[in-house]
């Protein structure tokens, strides 16, 4: 059994409505309730969130806010604001949302407030970003800096990396902003190429700093930069570090007074409010930075304080709950229409993937009857339009979408923007309400095309609109998505916040790694399909 609430009574009354509910349309739904297009949608933090146009009655919200009741959402809630230890595996707090808390909030963790020390960090940040942006912080030569690339992986890349890109039209377009993750030497090569090392700032990005990729990239990037300055003392004006782990930092080489903090109650997906936004400071400056905190902080006191029935990451986490666990979608797609939230789709999947990918509860009992985390993707709108949408709306396959969108455009440029959101709107309403036969057959379409030509429709979609793509609104949405994830694993009754599972890869990559460049050749002792491909690949390796 996967946890209390999957054995609950109100679980299995919305196993028998989930049957009886087969074969409502959402046609009828909206047939049965003129006014559902503007009841159920919801305001919170700067954004209106249309969820109407989901597979979903009135007797289905309340049996599914029957189930957050039942799995004692409002305690778990409030023992994450409380800073309890809610991450058991690790033992430690998920306390990401003081991160974003004002100055004069009260938050603890083991009894102490870390809000000022929060405040502290950023600070310090806000000192750095401003003296680099002002041209006052220089490199060893003596030259401004220019160029920043933050080395990172998971949460200490994608937060930034798509914060950055998302948030360009706040940036100063004079720093150039890189984000170098992949073990994959072309990536620090690809990234650096055009890059002159005497106006290059690294900020080596690592929680625990001892992640494989960022130190062997770091090492790559020191080498690149004091060949070229042609001195060790180089590093001190182009390494800054952000870490939880000083002494690893000094181990390293960057001296620890170049190092901005945070704490094990940040996990790394959940950081990017944290000094791990270093490089999306850098690029917008310390006053957009707070913006974004304060669209966090706005969107974290509507999940705290609104009730669930008005609540959007409760609903959004419910209605995720009722696709994966009752009507048997197996993925959901994000699909931003805004060109520079490209990144979000990869951001979300760590933050989602990573925490309810699990298959354990919380008590350590296997999972066996119920599905947890969905596969999580999508694409920047309009573009996916014209490749995978196809199976959207005619595929076999039952795919709940998110649809994110903006009223104003940051780049007004003629039509372009009505456009834009025209076909996001077209797309929401042509997945829910599809074309029959009939409509095609008045249109004149030979009859042979029409099973061909046909919607089903009944494809459900959230909307979820902003005035436009601001500091503010980016990071309310994100919190959003937080919250949302985390409504689910308690749904769920799993740890949101280990990632134990990506663990054997690293021990195992870890023996494999000496084995592929050993001579002679050493003696190998995985399954047959391992051993074989190592042996490929030591044949045709370039030493
Ligand atoms: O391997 C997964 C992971 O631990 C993520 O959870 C984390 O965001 C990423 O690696 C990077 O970790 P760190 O910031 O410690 O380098």
């Amino acid at each position: 059994m996967a946890s209390a609430v999957a054995a609950s009574k109100v679980w299995g009354q919305l196993s028998t409505h989930a049957d009886e509910f087969s074969g409502t349309t959402l046609h009828q739904l909206f047939a049965a309730d003129p006014t559902r297009g503007e009841s159920l949608c919801l305001e919170a933090a700067g954004w209106s969130i249309d969820y109407s146009k989901n597979l979903a009655s009135g007797e289905t919200l309340a049996l599914l806010l029957a189930l957050a009741e039942a799995a004692g959402l409002r305690r778990r809630i409030d023992a994450m604001f409380a800073g309890e230890r809610i991450n058991s595996t690790e033992d430690r707090a998920a306390l990401h949302v003081a991160l974003r808390a004002p100055q004069s909030a009260d938050m603890r963790v083991d009894g102490e407030n870390v809000v000022p020390a929060v405040h502290g960090v950023l600070d310090r940040m806000s000192r750095f970003a401003r003296s680099v942006r002002a041209g006052e912080w220089r490199g060893h030569s003596g030259r401004a800096i220019r160029n920043v690339v933050n080395i990172g992986i998971g949460g200490s890349d994608l937060g930034p990396a798509m914060a950055t890109q998302a948030l360009a039209a706040y940036a100063d377009r004079n720093i150039t902003s890189r984000f170098v993750s992949n073990i994959d030497a072309t990536d620090f090569a690809e990234k650096t190429r055009d890059l002159d090392p005497a106006e290059t700032l690294f900020i080596v990005c690592s929680k625990t700093f001892t992640t494989l990729e960022t130190l062997t990239n770091a090492r790559t990037a020191r080498d690149w930069l004091t060949n070229a300055l042609g001195s060790e003392a180089a590093v001190a004006r182009h390494f800054v570090a952000v870490s939880t782990h000083a002494e690893a930092v000094a181990r390293f080489g960057i001296d620890p007074e170049n190092m901005f903090g945070f704490w094990d109650w940040v996990g790394g997906r959940y950081s990017l409010p944290s000094a791990v936004g270093l490089s999306l400071m850098l690029a917008i400056g310390p006053e957009r930075f707070r913006e974004l905190l304060a669209g966090y902080h706005a969107m974290d006191e509507h999940f705290r304080t609104a009730p669930f029935a008005r609540n959007a990451p409760v609903l959004l986490a419910l209605l995720g709950v009722w696709y994966g666990n009752f009507l048997g979608a197996g993925s959901h797609a994000v699909l931003p229409y805004d060109a520079n939230l490209a990144r979000l789709p990869a951001y979300l999947q760590q933050l989602d993937m990573e925490s309810n990918g699990k298959s354990t509860t919380l008590d350590g009992k296997p999972i066996r009857d119920i599905t947890t985390a969905p596969i999580l993707w999508g694409e920047a709108g309009s573009n996916g339009q014209h490749a995978f949408f196809q199976l959207l709306h005619q595929g076999t396959r039952l795919v709940p979408c998110d649809f994110i969108g903006f009223c104003q455009s940051l780049h007004p440029l003629g039509e372009h923007h009505d456009l834009l959101m025209a076909n996001c709107f077209a797309q929401t309403e042509a997945l829910a309400f599809g074309k029959s036969a009939d409509a095609l057959r008045a249109e004149g379409v030979q009859e042979d095309l029409v099973p061909h030509r046909s919607f089903s429709g009944n494809r459900p979609s959230t909307t979820l609109l902003a005035e436009s793509l601001t500091p503010a609104t980016l990071g309310a949405l994100l919190a959003l998505y937080e919250h949302r994830v985390f409504v689910q694993g308690v749904l769920w009754n799993v740890n949101s916040f280990d990632q134990w599972g990506v663990e054997l890869g690293k021990q195992l990559a870890s023996l494999i790694a000496p084995e592929l460049a050993a001579e002679p050749e050493p003696e190998l002792s995985h399954d047959s399909s391992t051993n074989a491909l190592i042996r490929r690949y030591r044949l045709l390796r370039r030493s």
